[in-house]
């Protein structure tokens, strides 16, 4: 019998990815409580309270994929890869924001989904293949229609968006073509759990994957896991690749050595997601008490990197505009807008962190290498950072 254990209980916490203009700051936001449930016989970790795609992917969607180098050469690197070992003539990819991955390929062999329509518009305009729309049974009928079988599948921090995994599925094995390959990458639920980034958890993050979990959904569909890549990307990610179980090709080390790894750390036991708990709420101290002292010494401190991440850390840690003074963020459509429930201002990255900031709150800790090499100057001249993983500390 499944049974859903209730492990970690983040609060009242608004939509992650809800950044608010000047009017919506004075209005009443919408809360949730953020409850994250462990499925004893499955073993997939996921929210307790959903909310539709169309509430969180729509034409007002903020995040783009383009925004961090990091991501950039990822995609290309992987790009090469695909082209190299894999070599498909026809790819489609689930979640194409806006066309980072995609633009490593032919326009001609390839198609971006993408349900948030101002996302979506961004690659449309490079000339690609793209659809606004959300990935399901029906579409994935009208694209088989329209364009035949795929033999390459990508998609990036999006199946664990999605509420209905059974749909999901059944959708990839109506495209795929016999030999194809589907290749899935999510935030790493054991390294979650190691770097204490309660914080993966938010509204759009559904489910956090780990192999023995993904490996259990995708049995039913004949599918299975043949290699495993570990990524330091968003905090630490698993990249999987997947081929149909009638498909011959070997299933690779990595698969047992990830298999063994997350058993011996025991993310089939209980007793592990308890402990995770009881190392979250110590975490929320540290950091209240980081603050705490900040502002005792009269410093003033800002944020880094508007993330969606944040948001659960700022509202579970009651860390509002009282503490921050602002966010700096690259992305346009967070700017001059005020961070979900906490309401701090997001400003401009306008190069560099001005001189009368003594501390800096990273809410981009996944993105910490790129920003400590662009901020040189601040580090230099003593500027400390304040970071959440893997403990609370000033750096
Ligand atoms: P993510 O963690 O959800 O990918 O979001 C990263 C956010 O951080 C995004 O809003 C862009 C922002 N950011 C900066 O402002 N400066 C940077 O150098 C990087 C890498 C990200």
């Amino acid at each position: 019998m499944s049974k859903k254990i209730e492990f970690l209980d983040l609060g009242q916490q608004p939509l992650a990815n809800y950044y608010l203009n000047k009017s919506q700051k004075k209005k009443k936001e919408r809360k949730y409580r953020l409850i994250v449930c462990f499925d004893n016989q499955n073993k997939l970790v996921s929210i307790k309270k959903t909310f539709s795609s169309k509430m969180m992917f729509n034409n007002k969607y903020p995040y783009r994929s383009s925004m961090s180098k990091t991501m950039q050469r990822s995609f290309k690197e992987l790009a090469k890869h695909i082209k190299l070992k894999i070599n498909p003539k026809k790819i489609l990819e689930i979640g194409s924001n806006d066309g980072s991955f995609l633009k490593n390929f032919n326009k001609s062999m390839s198609v971006g989904i993408e349900p948030c329509a101002n996302v979506e518009k961004i690659t449309k305009k490079k000339k690609f293949n793209t659809i606004p729309k959300y990935w399901n049974t029906k579409l994935a009928r009208d694209i088989l229609k329209k364009y035949g079988y795929f033999d390459l599948i990508y998609s990036a921090n999006t199946i664990s968006h999605i509420k209905n995994l059974n749909d999901v599925f059944s959708s990839i094995d109506l495209v795929l073509s016999k030999t194809g390959i589907f290749i899935i990458e999510d935030p790493s639920l054991i390294e979650c759990l190691k770097r204490n980034t309660y914080d993966q958890f938010y509204n759009e993050h559904i489910y956090v994957f780990s192999y023995l979990s993904l490996r259990n959904i995708l049995k039913k569909y004949n599918l299975e896991i043949y290699k495993i890549e570990n990524l330091d990307i968003h905090g630490g990610s698993n990249r999987y690749f997947i081929k149909r179980m009638k498909n011959k090709i070997k299933i690779e080390k990595s698969v047992i050595k990830q298999k063994r790894k997350e058993m011996k750390y025991g993310l089939n036991k209980k007793n592990t997601y308890y402990k995770f708990r009881k190392r979250v709420e110590e975490s929320k101290k540290r950091l209240v008490s980081i603050f705490n002292y900040c502002k005792s010494k009269n410093k003033k401190i800002i944020g880094y990197g508007a993330t969606a991440k944040s948001t659960t850390i700022l509202n579970y840690c009651n860390i509002n505009d009282q503490t921050i003074d602002y966010f700096i963020d690259t992305t346009k459509d967070k700017q001059n807008k005020y961070t979900p429930g906490t309401k701090i201002k997001i400003k401009k990255y306008k190069g560099g962190i001005n001189k009368d900031v003594d501390y800096v709150f990273l809410g981009a800790w996944n993105f910490k290498k790129e920003i400590f090499k662009k901020e040189k100057k601040y580090i230099k001249r003593g500027g400390k950072f304040i970071i959440h993983t893997p403990l609370p500390r000033i750096i």
